[in-house]
């Protein structure tokens, strides 16, 4: 077990060195919005051999990771605050972080938190900031080589501590940070570029409102003001004089000035402008407030209990205001002034792409100084760099900045934000981080199968891995592309497939267009009809449970030439989509989404049920499954009026052993409407006439008898019904004689009321004298119920009623097919 809780006294008493501790923590036990198994790390790290001092982290694994394999799928962002002496929780909390603490000083869900895209590691940094502790003020760093390298010491114990060293390799390192971290980070990963095997996979650095050069910054500071409307004229030229003499300040590197005037700088202009906040000029008043009340929120016990963070350590959020200069802002007080970072920053960009973002409304870092800085990086694509104008970026149908990227620089203004963008803009700014971050990713991947020998992938399972995560074409027009982040198992699913799914899709800005992870439960999504868009269906066929994979769509596959305005997607949209197939049950179409040909085949597969009910002499359940059948039968080619009248077939026998003789009867008639084929019309016939029989119909019955006899005079089914109709009406004929005869001598002597019938009799009588006569005319005297017909039959001839029904339809049934086999 890795996981283990040092406790603060422990740490001072006992060891000689502060020794690296690594929590899991439950997400649920953080807040109800996280997902249950989300990958959540904090915990402690040493800075330097001997020392007691340790860095504090918190790390969100990508929402979609519930395991540490899983996180080596997602590239990785590192994420600093400023400063000096600011806690990257000011990120955290404000934008970046799945939680947002909010105006009511409530957290809620974030729902442009980074680590819906990315593996999140906030760090803060150096010692002595936020949660991290510095044991005495004097290891506390007061230069940015002193800074990475504790930072690099400790990022290397959060590897091997957290058992992290896949991920390390495996993902794509992102290091970002803001405003003062414009400094940390050239330096940190300058540090890291350094080692022979850096501790991380690192491929790109962001930076947004980088105090990154100092004297290019100052220099913009009071135009800023002034071109705004900000300050006047007058004003202006006061102002000027105190940046004036800082400039002068670091020429002549009396640093521990510095600070001190831009302190007073930024003193006037606020009060010049009437209160405004220079960090975002388009608002009143300081973030003091609203920093403070977070700031004792994260300094109760409540939220170092939930992280495990020691009680002992004071919590602060910023130690650059003037009231409370903290001890990290000291020592680093000195460093402000200092252009230290720029060569370390143009090292990088020789080696990884850089995408530098500044707010529009920051008076401090403006959009003016760092332009002016970011110029003079001397680098590959200079001259195309400063050739190139800016593009519009462009957000849900609005402009929200302006960016250029030339070969492995990128700059991009957003507007309407200041100083802390994630604050003020998150999901712009997380937009724009999508679209740089996809960028490089397609461009490293081609890179890394470039530099790797097969054989070498055949060797390393991990980096097999890697070539499986390439973009394979699921369409020959390459308009959906694949990339699997996790392998599935087993079938993939079909046409007609239920699947639960879970799914993101972004737009090419990476705006989240549509997305199932906020709701309870996975999506539920049928293929075949394009539920969502075409290329989701050809994407979710090509899928085995368990797999998770990124989709690229172009508009064709996806919302078209349209779009779709109620999820905001644009016109010809290329999206993307992040898909899991969580798993998936085969279902089958319901009757009307049937073709008649696919309800042709159900109707098939019914019948077959039902003959095997019916052979179980379950014949009301056979019928039911040959009626159900039978309402599957469109199709009016001769195949489909073969299999419509097999059935009505089959129901006639189903009939006939419910003794539902007129249905059986109807069956078969209907049967023979549809003049199919011989054999059929001989079943038919024979069907007709055994109902018939049980109706007392015998004169039909014989002549139907009689035609089936003359289409096959070898049928011994119907040479036997044959005679034993003739038989029946025979013995019909005789006993009505004699009934007639007594009949008769009775009714002379009958009310008159029953003449009328004698004289049917006498009708009928001499009407049928060649045949036969009907019975029922005489029955009705002694029987006058018309379902007991059949009962006066059977009493006639009560060698059929003793044989069991089951063995008389085997009989039928088998002299049927026999006739059948031999026609
Ligand atoms: C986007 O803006 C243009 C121009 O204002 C407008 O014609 C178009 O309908 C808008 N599209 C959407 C999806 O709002
Ligand atoms: C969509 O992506 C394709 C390449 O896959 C590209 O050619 C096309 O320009 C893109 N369309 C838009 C609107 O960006
Ligand atoms: C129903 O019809 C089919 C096709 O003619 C036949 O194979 C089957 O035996 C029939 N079932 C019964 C119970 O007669």
């Amino acid at each position: 077990m890795y996981l283990q809780i040092i406790g603060i006294l422990n740490l001072l008493t006992l060891s000689n060195q502060f020794e690296p501790v690594c929590n899991k923590i439950l997400s649920k036990q953080i807040h109800d919005s996280l997902p249950v198994n989300q990958y959540i790390l904090s915990g402690q790290l040493p800075v330097k051999e001997g020392s007691h001092s340790y860095l504090a982290f918190i790390f969100y694994g990508s929402q979609y990771a519930s395991n540490l394999q899983q996180l080596n799928n997602y590239n990785t962002v590192l994420w600093f605050n400023g400063g000096p002496g600011t806690s990257s929780q000011l990120g955290n909390y404000f934008g970046l972080g799945p939680l947002n603490y909010n105006e009511k000083e409530k957290l809620e869900k974030n729902q442009y938190s980074w680590n819906t895209r990315f593996n999140m590691l906030f760090v803060d940094q150096p010692i002595g900031v936020g949660y991290s502790y510095a044991y005495t003020k004097d290891e506390i760093p007061n230069n940015l080589d002193e800074i990475a390298q504790q930072f690099n010491y400790a990022l290397a114990s959060f590897i091997e501590k957290c058992q992290l060293q896949e991920l390390s390799k495996e993902s794509k390192w992102f290091f970002a940070g803001e405003s003062y971290a414009g400094k940390y980070i050239p330096a940190i990963v300058y540090d890291l570029l350094k080692q022979q095997e850096p501790i991380v996979n690192v491929q790109g650095v962001i930076l947004g409102n980088p105090w990154t050069e100092p004297t290019a910054i100052i220099s913009e500071m009071s135009s800023y003001a002034f071109n705004l409307g900000l300050i006047d004229l007058q004003e202006r030229q006061k102002l000027d004089k105190i940046l004036l003499k800082t400039i002068h300040n670091i020429k002549n590197e009396e640093f521990s000035k510095v600070s001190d005037n831009l302190q007073t700088y930024f003193t006037e202009l606020t009060r010049m402008s009437g209160g405004m906040n220079y960090q975002n000029i388009r608002k009143f008043g300081s973030y003091a407030k609203q920093n403070q009340k977070l700031e004792s929120y994260l300094n109760s016990e409540t939220v170092k209990n939930l992280f495990k963070f020691p009680l002992a350590v004071t919590f602060t959020l910023t130690q650059n205001e003037q009231e409370k200069q903290g001890d990290v802002y000291l020592a680093l007080k000195d460093n402000i002034g200092q252009s230290d970072a720029i060569q370390k920053l143009e090292f990088i960009v020789s080696k990884f792409p850089v995408l530098i973002y500044n707010g529009q409304n920051d008076a401090l870092c403006t959009n003016s100084g760092t332009q002016k800085w970011i110029n003079r990086i001397h680098y590959k694509e200079r001259s195309e760099f400063l050739n190139q104008n800016f593009d519009t970026i462009q957000f849900n149908n609005r402009t929200i900045g302006y960016k250029k990227m030339v070969g492995n620089l990128g700059f991009a203004i957003i507007n309407d934000a200041g100083h802390q963008v994630p604050r003020d803009k998150p999901q712009e700014l997380f937009t724009i981080i999508n679209g740089f971050i996809d960028k490089l990713i397609e461009k490293s991947i081609s890179r890394k199968i470039h530099i790797f020998e097969l054989k070498t992938l055949l060797l390393h399972k991990s980096l097999i891995y890697k070539m499986e995560t390439e973009f394979t074409n699921l369409v020959e027009d390459g308009g959906v592309k694949k990339r699997i982040l996790q392998e599935g198992q087993g079938e993939m699913p079909i046409d007609g497939s239920r699947c639960k799914i879970l799914y993101k899709g972004t737009l090419e800005d990476g705006t989240v267009f549509d997305s199932s992870l906020d709701k309870e439960s996975p999506y539920k999504y049928r293929i075949g009809k394009e539920e969502l868009i075409k290329g989701f269906d050809i994407a979710l066929k090509s899928m085995k449970i368990g797999e998770k994979a990124e989709l690229k769509i172009t508009p064709s596959y996806g919302y078209g030439d349209e779009g779709d305005s109620f999820k905001n997607v644009p016109k010809n949209a290329n999206l993307t989509y992040e898909i899991e197939l969580i798993n998936f049950k085969q279902a089958k179409k319901k009757k009307w989404e049937m073709t008649p040909e696919e309800k042709h085949q159900e109707a098939i597969n019914k019948r077959t049920k039902g003959t095997a009910a019916f052979k179980q002499q379950n014949y009301k359940e056979a019928e039911k499954i040959y009626k159900n059948a039978l309402s599957y039968c469109t199709l009016t080619t001769d195949e489909g009026n073969e299999l419509k009248a097999s059935l009505q077939l089959n129901l006639s026998i189903c009939c006939y052993q419910l003794e539902e003789y007129k249905e059986s009867l109807d069956y078969a008639k209907k049967a023979l409407e549809l003049k199919t084929n011989q054999q059929q019309k001989l079943k038919g016939l024979y069907r007709k006439a055994l109902a018939n029989i049980k109706l007392a119909e015998l004169e039909e019955a014989l002549a139907d008898l009689r035609e089936a006899f003359k289409m096959d005079s070898t049928n011994s089914a119907v040479i036997e019904e044959l005679s034993r109709v003739k038989q029946l009406l025979k013995e019909a004929r005789m006993k009505e004689k004699e009934i007639y005869s007594k009949l008769f001598q009775q009714k002379l002597y009958d009310e008159s009321e029953i003449e009328p019938k004698k004289i049917e009799i006498k009708e009928a009588k001499s009407e049928g004298s060649s045949c036969c006569d009907p019975n029922e005319k005489i029955e009705e005297e002694t029987q006058p119920k018309p379902e007991n017909k059949d009962g006066q039959i059977q009493e006639e001839k009560p060698e059929e009623r003793e044989q069991p029904k089951g063995e008389n339809q085997e009989n039928n049934n088998k002299i049927v097919e026999e006739s059948a086999t031999s026609a």
